[in-house]
């Protein structure tokens, strides 16, 4: 059962890494990421940005200024950040910078950071949850295999260990 502890607070640790992992690697893609933002022909990961921003009601990484460091943003030369910054029930909002209340406040990369975490526990606390279940069921077929042996072998092994 020693043996047992040591390994699943392993298990823990490796599952920790992977949450802190997540923020690092969003940490260094996500400027890029912003960087290739093209509206006009978007590919997936300008489809991911829009869909990001509407979804989390969230502009920029860490706040909406952060636009005017992309290449779009200079571009279109028309101080504007894509619609996909409105929020949500603005139909006359054009994403212009001018009407910074229009926005949303606040940055995507911390609630990105935060769904992502979110969906790891899940399937870490699955995960956990299927080893405890098959562990308990390895041990109940231990425990009838054990009881129903002929094997008079067993026999001081079970008795010794009872009264033990
Ligand atoms: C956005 O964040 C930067 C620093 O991260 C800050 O200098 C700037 O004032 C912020 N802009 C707004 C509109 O809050
Ligand atoms: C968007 O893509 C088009 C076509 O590939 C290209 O001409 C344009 O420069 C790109 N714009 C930005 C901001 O990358
Ligand atoms: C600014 O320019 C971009 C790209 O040309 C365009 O998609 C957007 O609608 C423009 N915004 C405004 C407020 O004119
Ligand atoms: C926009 O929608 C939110 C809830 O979805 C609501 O609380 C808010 O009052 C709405 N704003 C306007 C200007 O309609
Ligand atoms: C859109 O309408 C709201 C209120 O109806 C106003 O506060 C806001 O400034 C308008 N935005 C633009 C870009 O005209």
């Amino acid at each position: 059962m020693g043996q047992c502890g040591i390994t699943s607070s392993k298990t823990v640790l490796v599952f920790l890494n992977l949450i802190f992992w997540v923020e690092d690697e969003v940490d260094n893609s996500i400027q890029k990421v912003y960087n290739e933002y093209n509206g006009t022909y978007p590919d997936a990961a300008s489809r991911a940005i829009d869909y990001i921003q509407r979804q989390l009601r969230c502009c920029g990484i860490n706040n909406y200024s952060d636009w005017e460091n992309t290449q779009w943003f200079k571009q279109a030369k028309n101080n504007s950040v894509p619609i996909s910054c409105c929020k949500a029930n603005l139909s006359n909002c054009t994403g212009t910078m001018s009407h910074p209340l229009d926005l949303y406040a606040e940055g995507c990369k911390v609630l990105v950071v935060k769904k992502l975490q979110e969906i790891m526990m899940y399937v870490i606390t699955a995960a956990l949850a299927f080893a405890a279940i098959q562990l308990l069921g390895m041990l109940c077929a231990l425990v009838v295999l054990c009881r129903r042996s002929g094997d008079p072998a067993y026999e001081p092994l079970i008795t010794g260990g009872t009264y033990a």
